[in-house]
């Protein structure tokens, strides 16, 4: 028996943002489909689950999400699991929850429409699975790029070559691949002519970026930054993840130079002494990250730096935490991202000895997280009384009320009312732990 052809969808993304990126790339191709946007899960006929694999919680919630979509009289949606736990765990997910009609891996998820024929064919039990990570690429077959906020992401770069040994990426989304510069320019195009004036360019290894220009001159990501800078209408530009090990004179000078690349940089460290370094396979010391941080400081002195942290990696000891502490005391982060080592499958740190138990990984994760705020909030504070740039991108909880970010990523409370996608000069007045206020300045 055929299943009726889905009308409606909804994407549900999780973790990182280009995991973002892809849930709107697939609803745009959804859309080309003829399919119409559902206001919930709970309305679609189609329910996409775009999911995250890198620790065990994130790639466990899927199961719980697939039961959840369940509805009251019995039936479910037609369910379709992408991302990164489709990738790692393929035919598995509908083995385990038999009401998944699609898995597409995060490389084949332009062929989401044929599997959704596919899955129609054969009835209750007609299972589509896609983990192929074709030649093709994915990007040339999508529909172009439609409808923007103020800001957008922009894959450049995917994949990961380092094999840090906790970490499930480079199995997940595949090696290093750059995509090319004309693509990437004539996507930035398109997104400014949807409507975004912030473009985010994305990669595991974004500053690992490479391509050709149209004379034929090889570029490093900050060639690229100064071509989009050159485009009307972008006024801001960022990127992310960045790894120490590729940071380049072009992009570090770019810093210095474009004046629309925003003050902002995530560079993953991930922990504080050299014998864990070396552990994680990262192919950096303590020192030479700490050289990046003083490069681009020079280049740019306010820049505002981001991290991830892992605490409780196999071998960890109170020692090698205590130079992570350091470490960050440092650096003095604006923000950062710090969580506690989740032994992946497949992984070569999930079968090391000396395996870290839960309750000093808790431990060290407050102590950690509570040095990060008190960071955090001391940047925030800095910044009380300037007069700054806040690109307003929505509404805030009450009436009148907009929220933006300032250049250094910080979100900004404006309570003027100005208009959504505006560029607005505001004097800040207040700095929280997790946000500015800010006043139109007159
Ligand atoms: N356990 C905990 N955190 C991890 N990350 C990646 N793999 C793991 C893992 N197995 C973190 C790293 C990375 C961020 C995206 O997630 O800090 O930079
Ligand atoms: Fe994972 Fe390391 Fe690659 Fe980052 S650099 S994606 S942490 S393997």
């Amino acid at each position: 028996m055929n299943k009726p052809a889905p009308k409606t969808f909804h994407v549900k993304s999780f973790g990182c943002q280009m995991n973002v990126y892809d849930g709107a790339r697939m609803a745009e191709l959804l859309e080309a489909e003829g399919l119409s946007a559902a206001t919930g899960a709970d309305e679609a006929d189609l329910v996409v689950l775009n999911t995250c694999h890198i620790r065990e919680k994130a790639a466990e919630k899927v199961y719980s999400d697939i039961g959840r979509l369940r509805r009251d009289d019995g039936s479910s949606p037609m369910i379709a699991v992408a991302g990164c736990v489709a990738q790692a765990e393929g035919a598995e997910i509908p083995r385990r929850a038999p009401s998944v009609d699609i898995v597409v891996g995060p490389q084949a998820y332009h062929r989401l429409p044929d599997l959704v024929r596919e899955a129609q064919k054969g009835g209750r039990g007609a299972r589509a699975v896609d983990t192929d990570m074709p030649a093709e690429s994915k990007f040339d077959a999508l529909p172009a790029r439609r409808r923007q906020g103020p800001t957008a992401f922009l894959t450049v770069q995917e994949g990961c070559d380092k094999f840090c040994t906790y970490c499930v990426v480079p199995y997940t989304r595949g090696g290093e691949v750059s995509r090319p510069w004309q693509a990437v320019v004539d996507e930035a195009k398109a997104l400014v002519d949807a409507g975004a004036r912030e473009i985010t360019l994305l990669g595991q290894n974004v500053n690992a970026w490479e391509g050709e220009d149209e004379a034929g001159r090889v570029q490093g990501l900050g060639g690229l930054i100064r071509a989009l800078d050159r485009l009307p209408g972008l006024d801001r530009i960022r990127y992310t993840t960045s790894h120490p090990n590729d940071m380049r004179d072009d992009l570090v000078n770019a810093h210095k130079d474009v004046a629309s690349l925003m003050p902002f940089l995530h560079l993953p460290v991930q922990a504080g002494s050299d014998r864990i370094l070396k552990a994680m396979n990262r192919s950096h010391t303590v020192e030479s990250y700490l050289r990046q941080i003083d490069r681009v400081r020079a280049a740019r002195p306010d820049i505002a730096i981001s991290g991830d942290f892992i605490v409780g990696f196999p071998g960890e000891t109170e020692e090698d935490f205590a130079a992570t502490l350091a470490l960050v005391a440092r650096v003095e982060h604006a923000q950062a991202f710090s969580f506690k080592y989740s032994p992946r499958p497949g992984t070569p740190a999930a079968t090391m000895g000396d395996q870290v138990a839960a309750e000093v990984m808790d431990d060290r994760l407050q102590r950690l997280q509570a040095l990060l705020n008190k960071q955090q909030h001391d940047f925030n504070q800095a910044k009380l009384g300037i007069r700054t740039q806040v690109l307003i991108e929505r509404d805030g909880k009450k009436s009148g009320q907009r929220i933006g970010k300032s250049p250094w990523l910080q979100s900004v409370i404006v309570e003027d009312g100005p208009a959504i996608g505006s560029l607005v000069d505001v004097d800040i007045i207040a700095a929280g732990p997790n946000s500015l206020t800010g006043a139109i300045a007159s």
